[in-house]
């Protein structure tokens, strides 16, 4: 199977996602692709020798469908079979998602459906939740809505600010993707739950 990754940022679920592609693992990276020209992760895909292209969305102003047109393309090319979101802060049409339905994967730093959207982390601890955590979830029309493949639970601690909390959620990104990635590219759904 051949994947590709969208970021926007640093790339660290992009890293381990590609590191953990190798032997017997069903899948491998055909490109990583980004809607920031200046995403760090595009050097450290680069720096695996993997294709990297970049759609930036600014050009095309409101103009979603327009951007997505673009998007589309280094995808196709790629002859992707899996894409997976992976820190991607651009909202996809419903349009864009149907044409990859049952083949797309996002990661979302919060226990879905709990804290859907943005500051997933000052809501958990606002809400004075004991636990939090990450889910990779299918990509439906829906914002971070479709069919759990898996959660990854963390502690919320005494004093946790927003970015404590998120690097330790961040920790858990790292393991729950690829395990997930790994056993959705062999054609299992069976969710992933790590303590
Ligand atoms: C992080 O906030 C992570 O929780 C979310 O996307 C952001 C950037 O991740 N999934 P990455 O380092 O670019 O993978």
């Amino acid at each position: 199977k051949k994947v590709a990754i969208l970021i926007s940022g640093g790339g660290s679920n992009m890293v381990t996602l590609v590191d953990s592609m190798t032997g017997n693992h069903p899948a491998r990276p055909c490109l990583v692709l980004s809607n920031n020209a200046d995403a760090g992760g595009l050097t450290k895909a680069a720096d695996r020798g993997i294709a990297t292209a970049v759609v930036d969305h600014r050009p095309f102003g409101k103009d979603r469908e327009a951007f997505e047109a673009e998007l589309v393309k280094p995808i196709l090319a790629s002859g992707a079979d899996i894409v997976c979101l992976a820190g991607f802060m651009r909202v996809l049409t419903a349009g864009f998602v149907s044409q990859f339905e049952g083949r797309m994967l996002n990661i979302h730093p919060s226990l879905l459906p709990k804290y859907k959207g943005l500051h997933t982390h000052a809501r958990a601890l606002e809400a004075g939740d004991a636990r939090h955590g990450c889910t990779v979830h299918e990509v439906t029309p829906l914002l971070d809505d479709g069919p759990v493949l898996g959660q990854a639970e963390v502690p919320v601690l005494p004093g946790d600010t927003p970015d404590v909390l998120a690097a330790r959620v961040l920790e858990q990104e790292h393991r729950l993707y690829p395990a997930v990635l790994e056993r959705y590219a062999a054609g299992d759904r069976t969710p992933v739950l790590l303590a």
